[in-house]
């Protein structure tokens, strides 16, 4: 007998609680228990176990990846070469950030290839949406739109007539009537993106869900779904700076990490082809405390500018803030310049900032930091046409990082003609016309080469 029950789940991580908590012992947020309904002891549906026998792995016959393009270059990149067929992608982003936009752009390049699309939204209502799609520009009559909110609804739809692709706008918004909580709950979120899952596999539809992120940044509730899908896409950036990249942080079809840059215009998003460029734009000339570094996004090398500012605290405790970057990272090099090249940091404030409102994980750019710190610490400007690049360990030492050659090529493309590199990767290096590469074993011989 199917009886109902009542279970607590975090709105943050999905952590499953059958009493309500304070903090959630799964990611230490405060105050986000929320009490649902749960089905328990309900027929599961039961298979044919008997038709069910393992198959030896050479008798499996392999179907060709059936993947098609989006009309992006950029978006294509992201998804490691195209939509594949059967597939569930999970597109997340802070409010406002055009993910709608993207997918209603990329639902308009697929009709205009002969394909079918289905957007089903929760959220908005038809004449918003033929809005959004005006600014767009022209769509063909195989872009249908649905507006509702129950899943049996799309299920029914689909029964009928199978797009090639179907947009889901968003997951928070669908609910399914096999779960008694409210829309946006974790046990609803969980089983429509399940029940979408299916579809997907069953019905070879590429299917991409939209989901809000909390303010810290995940998908809005669980963590579980990112588990549960083939791919999850970050869009992120500064909303009032006008370009976005858009992440991969999973892919089952391609790798993680790359990135694609796109710039809000009041046409739509447009795909941005050389973004160092756009990192570089508005660099402050001949200042102290701005330097550029080269990291690797993906296969892809991007230059993206570093301030600094070092002034004397007039506090006990120095403040310390970094944005764009990992905060323990910046302290912990600001520690290796105070022990291994003897800067008095201690009683200084230290702010460090990517420009543009990228977020940059990639430990090449510790070499940067550190020319960044003590271009402002000394108030003297490091060569503008200078980059550098590195990773830096606690002893002082720089160490090698990956694809050293392609990132002085992306340097000299931009114009740059001295690269600070580790010396390791020089000495593999052969000789690059037109640029000077300075190959460094210590943070006290790098800083030499700026004093
Ligand atoms: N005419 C315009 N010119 C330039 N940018 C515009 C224009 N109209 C809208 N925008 C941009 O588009 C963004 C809205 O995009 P979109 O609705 O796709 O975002 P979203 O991520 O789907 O938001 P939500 O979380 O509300 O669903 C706005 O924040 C704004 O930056
Ligand atoms: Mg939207």
């Amino acid at each position: 007998m199917a009886k109902e029950k009542q279970i607590f789940f975090c709105q943050e991580c999905g952590f499953e609680s059958a009493k309500w908590m304070g903090q959630c012992p799964g990611c230490k947020s405060w105050n986000t228990f929320c009490e649902e309904k749960v089905v328990v002891g309900a027929k599961k549906q039961t298979l044919m176990r008997e038709a069910i026998a393992p198959t030896s792995i050479l008798q499996v016959e392999k179907t060709d990846e059936v993947r098609f393009t989006t009309g992006f270059a950029e978006l294509d990149r992201v998804l490691g070469g195209g939509i594949v067929r059967d597939s569930l992608v999970l597109v997340g982003g802070d409010p406002g950030i055009g993910k709608s936009t993207i997918l209603l752009q990329m639902c308009r390049n697929i009709t205009e290839a002969g394909k079918t699309v289905l957007y089903v939204s929760g959220e908005e209502s038809m004449s918003q949406i033929k809005m959004r799609a005006e600014r767009i520009g022209t769509f063909s009559k195989d872009m249908l739109l649905l507006c509702v909110n129950e899943l049996a609804y799309v299920e029914d739809y689909l029964k009928k007539a199978r797009p090639d692709v179907m947009i889901i706008d968003s997951i928070q918004t669908m609910i399914t009537d096999d779960i008694s909580s409210a829309p946006g709950s974790i046990s609803q979120i969980k089983e429509v993106t399940a029940r979408l899952m299916r579809i997907a596999k069953q019905m070879g539809i590429a299917i991409f869900i939209v989901g809000h992120v909390t303010k810290e940044g995940t998908v809005a509730g669980p963590r579980n779904l990112e588990h549960m899908v083939d791919t999850v896409l970050y869009f992120e950036g500064d909303r009032n700076a006008g370009f976005r990249v858009l992440r991969a942080v999973k892919n089952r079809f391609g790798s993680t990490n790359e990135i694609g840059v796109f710039e809000m215009t009041e046409t739509g998003l447009a795909e941005v082809n050389n973004p160092s460029q756009v990192m570089l734009d508005g660099r402050p000339e001949a200042s102290s405390g701005s330097v550029v570094v080269c990291s690797m996004e993906g296969t892809r090398p991007l230059l993206i500018e570093i301030q600094a500012l070092v002034s004397q605290t007039n506090f006990n405790l120095p403040r310390r803030t970094a944005v764009g970057l990992d905060y323990n990272r910046v302290n912990l090099l600001l520690a290796v310049l105070e022990k291994r090249a003897g800067l008095i940091l201690s009683g200084c404030d230290a702010y460090v900032n990517i420009a543009g409102g990228i977020r940059l994980d990639d430990p090449s750019s510790d070499l940067g930091i550190i020319y960044a710190i003590v271009s402002s610490y000394r108030n003297r400007p490091v060569d503008e046409h200078l980059v550098a690049f590195g990773e830096v360990g606690l002893s002082g030492e720089v160490r090698a990082v990956s694809a050293a050659e392609q990132r002085v090529y992306e340097a000299q493309k931009m114009g740059f003609t001295t690269c600070v590199i580790p010396k390791s990767n020089k000495d593999k290096m052969k000789k690059i016309e037109g640029m000077k590469v300075i190959g460094v074993a210590s943070v006290t011989e790098a800083l030499e080469i700026i004093v």
